[in-house]
């Protein structure tokens, strides 16, 4: 198949997590999605690329960005798109997730998307079932589409849509690194397509053992900011933490919040992004993260894009076993 002025047959049929792809994979899902781009700014948001095909969205965890973003995205394919979440299903009576979703599949569905708080599940799920399955997040394992419309804003604020290639710049990726699905799927994107990664945060949530997937590890927001391109906040996640990881939250704000006084050290270029919800005066004060250098919700938009493309390659790829 043919796509974004490329000749290339993308090969998965799940996309499970950026650990996985190629550099190759990642450009030409990117280009897919730039050719998707304009579908929501017509008049008539639709296309008819996935016209009689059943998407699930199954969520077992809270989302208001990526479940609405791939229902929307499904839509504009023209797919018919069935919603489930673990508290309305017989999850809430005990029934296994492989069983929730073989029940699923038994209706004719095509594709199920997959938010599960254990790392692992979305794997779990393309084992045991035959139709594609899309990891809209797993545990603290990827959050792929969340990686690839992150690497998509930064190519298109970048002016670099052609090439697609980060070398030669930095990004840093700050706070709560051990707990992040987003901090993983962006390190193997960013790595891939040429970047250099540096990761942020107090030694107990971004601990060195990083260094081992090739970035640097720096516990100094203040050192850091002024030799990077972009910066990506991630959110402070009280819902993951079993025990006490900084001292207070006050703390952790003042060392490694960013202020509208800390981003005076940055260079006034500096792309300052977050993959939300926002900790608003935690991880970004009201004055940066609604400020002229946010890409907040760019990311947000280009999402649909990006998991149009994803929906679209993964069943081509299926329909072409
Ligand atoms: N970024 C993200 O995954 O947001 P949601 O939890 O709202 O989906």
């Amino acid at each position: 198949m043919t796509q974004a002025g490329l000749d290339y047959a993308w090969p998965h049929r799940d996309l499970l997590g950026l650990e996985d792809l190629s550099a190759q994979d990642i450009r030409f899902l990117l280009k897919t999605a730039h050719g998707f781009e304009d579908v929501s700014t017509r008049s008539i948001k639709k296309v008819p690329a996935l016209r009689g095909r059943v998407v699930v969205n199954l969520f077992f965890e809270d989302s208001t960005r990526t479940r609405s973003s791939f229902t929307l995205a499904a839509s504009r394919l023209s797919a018919d798109i069935l919603e489930l979440t673990g508290k309305g299903s017989s999850v809430s009576k005990g029934e296994t997730l492989t069983d929730t979703a073989r029940n699923i599949e038994a209706m004719g569905v095509d594709l199920i998307v997959c938010r599960h708080a254990q790392s692992g599940a979305a794997k779990h799920l393309a084992h045991a079932i035959n139709c594609s399955v899309i990891n809209a997040g797993d545990g603290q394992h990827e959050h792929p589409t969340q990686g690839l419309l992150d690497i998509y804003t930064l190519c298109k604020r970048w002016n670099l849509m052609d090439t697609m290639d980060l070398t030669g710049k930095s990004v840093a990726i700050v706070g709560d690194i051990a707990h992040s699905r987003v901090a993983r799927s962006n390190i193997h994107g960013l790595q891939k397509l040429g970047a250099k990664v540096i990761l942020v945060g107090p030694p107990t949530l971004c601990p060195g053992t990083f260094r081992s997937l090739g970035c640097e590890v720096s516990h100094d927001l203040d050192d850091v900011l002024p030799r990077i391109d972009a910066i990506n906040m991630l959110r402070i996640q009280f819902e993951r933490m079993t025990s006490q990881f900084f001292p207070s939250v006050r703390e952790y704000a003042t060392l490694f919040g960013l202020t509208g006084q800390r981003i005076k050290k940055a260079r006034p270029e500096l792309l300052v992004m977050h993959p939300g919800p926002i900790n608003r005066g935690v991880e970004l004060d009201a004055a940066v993260a609604d400020g002229p250098q946010s890409t907040i919700l760019e990311q947000v938009t280009h999402g649909l894009a990006v998991r149009m493309a994803a929906m679209f390659l993964c069943l081509n790829a299926k329909n072409r076993e």
